[in-house]
This record gives C-alpha cells, structure tokens and sequence, in this order.
C-alpha cells in the first residue's frame, strides 16, 4: 500500500490517498479499517469487486479506476438520495475530461450514448444520527468492445471505446474528488431538492416506458419525474407510484438493468 498524493485542491475529499495493487474490494477494505474523513482508496485491481443489488463488478488491471471515497458522520437525513448526488459529482468529472455526451440512468449509473461506462455504490453504517459511508465508484477507462462482448457485457463501454480519450485513473479519480466536493457540500447542507433540476436534466429514464421489478413482481410504466428524496416517479396503471433506489430495478432503458 502507498500513500499517493493526487493533486486535487480540494478541501478535504480524496486529500488522503491510499493506493494498492489489489485488493479484494476497496469499498471492503474502507469499511474494514477506521480512516479520516475524505479518504481514497485506489486498487489497481479488485478480486472480488462488488455491484448493486449484490451483483458483482468485473474491473481489470489497468484498464479500469476502482476506487473508494469515506466520508464520516455524515448525516442519516442525507443518505436515500446521496447516490444521485454522486452520479452529479462524477457526471461533472466525466465531461471535463472527456467531453460531453454522458447521461444518468436512475438512479446511479452512468452512461455514454446507450452504454454504461460507469457504477457508484454508496454503502453506510449507521451509528445513532450519523453514519461512515463508503462511496464505490467503478470507472472503465480503456477496455475495448470485444473485451465487454467476451465477458457477455453487452452495455457496457469504457471511456476510450465510447470517446476514443484515454484518460489517466488518478487524473480521474482527482477530478472526481474535485467536482464531487462541492457537491456534497451542498447536498449536505440543503439536500436534494437544491440539486434535483441538474439531475433531471441528466437523467435518460425521464419519459422513458420503464418496466419495474419489485417484490418480484413486473410492473409496467412511464417515467415521469425525480422526487424530492431522489425516488423515481412513475405512472404505472393511471397511479403516480415512487419508486426508491435499491427497493427496484428499472428495465427497459436500452435494455440494461
Ligand atoms: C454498480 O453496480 O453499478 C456499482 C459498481 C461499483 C463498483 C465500484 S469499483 C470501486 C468500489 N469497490 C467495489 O467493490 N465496488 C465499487
């Protein structure tokens, strides 16, 4: 393990900075060891990289930022939507680096055209009226099409395939840290609803028939809007119904889930 510095000015996000060859999951490793508000964690590789709704998140070596941001006592009231919050931080980063044409797909992942190139997860252990949270952010940066296509992973893309940019993990992962700053703050401080407008106008769900899986049942909707708390809004069967991250999959944009 190192300790880097990556250069990002910022006040407190990612001025610690640990950087490994490998490790099993750097969100894991965050939540296993007591670190500063602000920390990084970069892997050069991950073996056993963790996805939402418990599937897995495949990086390779090199080709991929793997990272972890950990952020303490941070409040309870601030943790539904804090997700999309990060997917506005990131989706910054992403455009100064390598120009626009990335979209959000409810709640957190990023896209590039019709492919995703990007995943947060955002873990938390609560602690009273606070909690240390670990957010997981995955980029790929330069695996190719036939790469994905090998691995089944049909939707997905990495910055190089979908912008023709190589872009530098740490250079990355410093941007990131200084985008995603500010917002925080805000989001902190005001919460989501000071954020919503920038989200929406990301978001590729809106307007989009989407098919929602919950309890194991399939319903069928429009998306319609992002509520206050980050839920996604949605008509399904003449009813307005929210649905919450982590409480559904959204299928039927581009047919990724
Ligand atoms: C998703 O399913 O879209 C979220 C993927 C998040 C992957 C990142 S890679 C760095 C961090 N460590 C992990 O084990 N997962 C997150």
């Amino acid at each position: 393990m190192n300790a880097i510095d990556l250069g990002a000015g910022t006040a407190f996000l990612g001025r610690n900075a640990l950087f490994f060859d490998e490790l099993d999951s750097t969100n894991g490793w965050c939540k296993r060891n007591d670190l500063p508000h602000g920390t990084a964690v970069l892997a050069a590789s991950q073996t056993s990289g963790r996805g939402r709704m418990g599937q897995s998140w495949s990086d390779s070596p090199g080709k991929s930022l793997s990272f972890s941001l950990v952020l303490r006592d941070w409040p309870a009231n601030r943790l539904a939507a804090l997700p999309l919050a990060c997917c506005i931080g990131v989706l910054r980063a992403l455009t100064a680096e390598c120009g626009p044409g990335f979209a959000v797909k409810w709640s957190n992942d990023l896209l590039h055209g019709e492919k995703k190139v990007c995943g947060i997860l955002c873990e938390s252990v609560l602690s009273g009226g606070s909690a240390t949270v670990v957010i997981g952010i995955g980029v790929n940066l330069t695996r190719t099409e036939q790469e994905f296509k090998s691995l089944g992973l049909v939707y997905a893309a990495s910055l190089e395939s979908a912008t023709g940019k190589k872009i530098d993990g740490r250079e990355l992962a410093a941007a990131i840290c200084r985008e995603l700053e500010p917002v925080l703050i805000k989001f902190q401080e005001f919460g989501f609803l000071e954020l919503r407008e920038e989200y929406r106008r990301s978001c590729l769900t809106l307007g989009k028939e989407v098919r929602v899986i919950q309890n194991g049942r399939e319903l069928a909707g429009l998306a319609v809007d992002i509520g206050g708390d980050g839920g996604l809004i949605c008509e399904i069967g003449g009813e307005r119904v929210i649905i919450h991250a982590g409480e559904a999959s959204v299928r039927g944009l581009y047919g990724y889930v």
